[in-house]
């Protein structure tokens, strides 16, 4: 298969395209991916690791699809998202409608065990577990179970105004960092191995109450884990 390298701004242009939840749920922690971080969650998977053109994807909590239509737009071979949330899915299959993708994203409404099979690669920007305890745990489980290489985002463990300041000042370049003790012996424990972690700042507009600023920014880990299949 040819490889189509998909330029950053072109993949920005397109991500900005795919729009966010009209109506999120902080129960379920429903915020969209920043256009940002989507775009380096996947330009590593695909430009660094070779793991998106011509691959099987599954977007595990897919929301309005920025993440698995951001795969298809990249040429991955078949994207899967599933998420919980109906209306979600609703926006993402308008989303996949009206970027002309339809025929390669597969859209489920429901829990993400209702799925089953091996897909090459799993990407998610799962709830973070903090408004349901323990929540990111089920999806880094299922994620280890379907995928033979897992990009996962993940709250930074610490607050960290030295690293956040160099990442602001390194224009949304992300910046190696070190796994948390608890996600390593997770992953390892369920047969998988960590290959890399990435801090990048994800900035969202105000949307929860708890949100004290017009623009909430925080540092989000990317994992990169090689699967047990
Ligand atoms: C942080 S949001 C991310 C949405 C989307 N992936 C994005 O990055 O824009 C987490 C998503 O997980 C979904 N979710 C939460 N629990 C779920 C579950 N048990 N099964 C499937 N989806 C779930 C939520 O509805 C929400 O859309």
């Amino acid at each position: 298969m040819q490889k189509r390298i998909v330029r950053r701004l072109d993949l920005e242009r397109f991500l900005s395209q795919v729009e966010p939840h009209p109506s999120p749920d902080p129960s379920l922690e429903q915020y969209t991916v920043s256009i940002d971080v989507a775009a380096t969650m996947l330009h590593i998977a695909s430009h660094v690791n070779g793991d998106v053109v011509g691959k099987t994807v599954l977007d595990l909590g897919c929301g309005t699809g920025r993440l698995a239509l951001g795969a298809a737009f990249l040429g991955a071979k078949q994207v899967v998202g599933v998420d919980i949330d109906k209306m979600a899915v609703g926006v993402a299959l308008k989303n996949s409608l009206r970027t002309g993708l339809e025929k390669r994203v597969q859209w489920v409404a429901g829990d993400i065990d209702v799925l089953c099979g091996v897909f090459d690669t799993v990407l998610q920007n799962p709830p973070f577990g903090v408004q349901r305890r323990k929540a990111d745990r089920r999806f880094l489980e299922k994620a280890l179970k379907a995928g033979k290489v897992v990009y996962s985002l993940h709250k930074h463990p610490v607050a960290d105004e030295t690293l956040m300041n160099r990442l602001r000042n390194g224009k949304g370049n992300p910046e190696a960092v070190s796994s948390s003790p608890f996600l390593t012996r997770f992953v390892e424990e369920h047969g998988g191995k960590i290959m890399g972690v990435y801090g990048i700042v994800m900035a969202i507009p105000h949307m929860f109450n708890f949100h004290k600023k017009r623009r909430h920014e925080f540092i989000v880990d990317l994992y990169v884990i090689q699967g047990r299949r």
